[in-house]
């Protein structure tokens, strides 16, 4: 079994996204003992954000013609590409920054989208492959709450991850991240450890949807 897990958090400390994502694997870990997880911390390690042009620019380029660093590109998009093709489930943490995409994740979106196997309108070759998406906010945004509507990051990714990769999707999320952080937000603190507990227990299910059941 393989799963390919992409990490979205700047931080590795105390990172909420990370820990919901563990959980995920972990489940999943106990569907089998021959398991092999490749990793991309995209937050972290983040790719270079030249890439994406360079490579936009090269298809419009003969292979030979194409300049060292267009190749540089195309390799980069080539090897992301396989990396998710090559894993039997998927694995997406990712938190919400400045009310929007994280810049790490729309960077390795949008280079992923250049290879010429994961265009836009093409022959989705990830189509139907499970995947699971932990969404981290350090607010909250349902239904009534001061902010709704603010969260402009996961409508996007659920639009990217099922609709045009069409991927079996499963997300979860959990909110009030900050509360115990920013003090304007001590009042939520039970309510946040309730989310917490109640996302856990949804990453645990999800990682046995990751190896089919
Ligand atoms: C630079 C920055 C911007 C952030 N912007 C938002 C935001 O717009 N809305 C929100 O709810 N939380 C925001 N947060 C809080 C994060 O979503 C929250 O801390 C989350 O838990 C981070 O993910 P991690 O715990 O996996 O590192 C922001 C955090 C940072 C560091």
């Amino acid at each position: 079994m393989s799963l390919y897990r992409l990490d979205a958090s700047i931080r590795s400390e105390g990172s909420v996204s990370r820990a919901i994502a563990d959980v995920v694997e972990e489940s999943w870990r106990q569907g089998g003992s021959d398991v092999e997880v490749a990793c991309r911390h995209i937050g972290l390690e983040p790719l270079p954000s030249n890439a994406w042009a360079l490579a936009v620019s090269a298809g419009g380029v003969q292979a030979s013609a194409r300049s060292s660093d267009q190749r540089t590109a195309v390799a980069l998009a080539a090897t992301l590409v396989d990396e998710l093709l090559g894993a039997e489930a998927l694995l997406f943490a990712v938190p919400l920054y400045n009310f929007g995409v994280s810049q790490h994740l729309k960077a390795w979106v949008d280079l992923v989208l250049t290879d010429p196997r994961m265009a836009t309108g093409g022959a989705r070759p990830l189509n139907g492959k499970p995947a699971v998406l932990v969404v981290v906010r350090g607010g909250a945004y349902g239904p009534g709450t001061p902010r709704e509507g603010w969260d402009h990051a996961s409508g996007w990714i659920r639009r990217i991850l099922e609709d045009v990769w069409g991927l079996d999707l499963r997300v979860v999320e959990t909110e009030f991240t900050l509360a115990g952080v920013n003090p304007a937000l001590d009042q939520f603190i039970d309510l946040a450890a309730q989310m917490r507990r109640d996302a856990e227990r949804l990453a645990a299910d999800y990682g046995r949807h990751l190896f089919g059941v």
